[in-house]
């Protein structure tokens, strides 16, 4: 597999050429005047996700171009790599295979290597799913805290909350990542040890705060007549030893090639599966699945991820854009935004390539928002008369699951009114009022929110970080960034508890003296 990065093509020139002599000043108004089928060019269906770019500053010679620039950088090589099980995490000497959890099993007959890990992989789905469904029917379990962070607690909040309308009635679900004590007293206040199941989430079961809150969660429990540990805590980790060196009886396994922030798929999916259910999760894994061949099969000028993460790299790189506002239009979305923020950010937020090369572009965007409408009555000003043009990627759901009279059409009528008043703009000479329009947005559009549509939507937006950072040269799935605030928060709290100050630098140590 030969990988080119971004800047080293010819098309990558172009590509410069053409935003210096027509793509800086494009006017989507006028593109819309010109082209009656710009709606069409520039909508993709995918599976469960049907997206309108129209409203982006993309005319077809960029996005010609784009494409172009994805097949010299090697894209479809690289992706085919991760799907044929190569460790293109190098830096980790890992394979990248979370697709292989939503993967149907093996037919009977294929003994290939990855066809007796997709076995595998089965085996702990159906453990999971069957555990799953005794604590759905165990009615003396009412609550089920999750101590988890990063990957193992955003995923599974995320969906636990975004398919709220699908929970078990009876169940009650927390999560708790913060070593911030706060987080886990209040909890605490709220549960009883005997109906309570602790879950301890962490793909390496060494995180400091998730082990702090495990062991606070355990002694709380034994302090307050809890008696059984093996009924009342499970574990979901790759490091099985760790688990039963902490006392738990009850632990799903995964594998190194998942990483945290793709890991929703896993064990780490089981409060959801508990939630939920086995079909529910099988269905979410399913969803997911669909839009894992639809990366790996359409063409690229057919391929959603592709079209997303081509855009993404030529608003950042070329018009210099340097976040976006994710807007769901749907309030059980409300963790989607934080959940996205670790995928982008973690996985491309990077500033050397593969071989640890200092880039000279820009990589990951700022991702950051907040469910429409309420969007609308904190920050939208500023998207819409803001110095900065930040796109915004706009999610609505055509049907509700309530049936409160109204409000579903008004809320689709706000979400197409900001992406139209973006566009649009207004003329007033007076300024205050004038609204300069022409500000991109794209326009996701979900028929239901179900686990089948949450897993292919989850899905499409990992493939599209996959394709931004693959062009930039990235290893997005690697994070050596989050190491160094580990290491210091170690040194800190021995000087915490010392008072010494010596060989640090000033603010710290004043900040530290102040603090104890
Ligand atoms: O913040 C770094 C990180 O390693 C994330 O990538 C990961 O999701 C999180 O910590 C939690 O890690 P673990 O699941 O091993 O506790």
């Amino acid at each position: 597999m030969t990988r080119i990065r971004c800047d080293r093509t010819a098309t990558w020139r172009g590509l410069q050429n053409l935003f210096a002599t027509g793509g800086q000043t494009f006017d989507m108004r006028r593109a819309f005047a010109d082209d009656a089928d710009r709606f069409t060019t520039f909508s993709q269906s995918a599976p469960h996700v049907f997206a309108d770019l129209s409203k982006n500053l993309l005319d077809r010679e960029t996005q010609r171009l784009l494409f172009a620039l994805a097949r010299q950088c090697g894209l479809e090589e690289h992706r085919d790599a991760m799907f044929a099980g190569a460790a293109i995490n190098e830096t980790e000497q890992r394979r990248v295979m979370h697709w292989l959890l939503r993967s149907p099993p093996p037919p009977v007959g294929v003994q290939d290597a990855l066809a007796s890990e997709s076995a595998l992989v089965h085996v702990v789905l159906d453990a999971m799913l069957a555990y799953a469904q005794t604590v759905r029917e165990d009615d003396t379990i009412t609550d089920i805290v999750n101590i988890g962070i990063g990957g193992s607690d955003l995923g599974p909040q995320m969906a636990v909350l975004a398919l709220d309308s699908f929970v078990l009635p009876g169940k009650r679900f927390h999560f708790v990542s913060n070593v911030d004590g706060h987080e886990l007293a209040a909890v605490l206040r709220r549960v009883k040890p005997q109906s309570t199941l602790f879950l301890i989430a962490s793909k390496t079961f060494t995180t400091i705060e998730t082990m702090t809150n495990a062991r606070s969660a355990r002694q709380w429990f034994e302090a307050n007549g809890g008696s059984d540990i093996g009924r009342h805590f499970a574990a979901l980790t790759t490091n099985v030893a760790a688990a039963s060196e902490f006392g738990i009886r009850t632990t799903f396994g995964f594998w190194d090639w998942v990483g945290g922030r793709y890991s929703v798929w896993s064990a780490i999916g089981l409060p959801l599966a508990i939630a939920i259910g086995a079909p529910g999760f099988r269905a979410f894994l399913a969803g997911a699945h669909e839009m894992d061949q639809h990366f790996r099969s359409a063409a690229l000028e057919q391929n959603l991820p592709v079209r997303l993460g081509l855009l993404d790299v030529w608003y950042r790189n070329f018009h210099g854009f340097t976040s976006r506002s994710i807007a769901p239009y749907h309030s059980a979305l409300r963790r989607l935004p934080a959940y996205l923020q670790q995928l982008e950010m973690e996985s491309n937020g990077k500033r050397v390539d593969a071989q640890g090369q200092a880039l000279r572009f820009g990589t990951a965007p700022v991702l950051w928002g907040e469910p429409g409408t309420n969007g609308q009555h904190a920050f939208f000003q500023m998207l819409h008369q803001g110095t900065d043009t930040v796109p915004v990627e706009f999610v609505a759901v055509k049907k509700p699951r309530h049936d409160l009279p109204g409000h579903h059409e008004l809320l689709l009528a706000n979400v197409l009114a900001q992406a139209q008043a973006l566009m649009v703009g207004q003329r007033d000479t007076g300024g205050h009022k004038n609204f300069p329009g022409n500000r991109p947005s794209t326009f996701l559009l979900l028929d239901e929110l179900t686990p089948t549509t949450l897993g292919a939507l989850i899905a499409l937006q990992e493939h599209r970080v996959f394709v931004s950072g693959s062009l930039w040269g990235l290893n997005s799935f690697d994070q050596w960034g989050v190491e160094l605030g580990k290491v210091l928060a170690r040194d800190v709290q021995a000087r915490l508890q010392t008072g010494d100050v010596s060989g640090i630098d000033a603010s710290t140590a004043g900040l530290l003296q102040r603090l104890r």
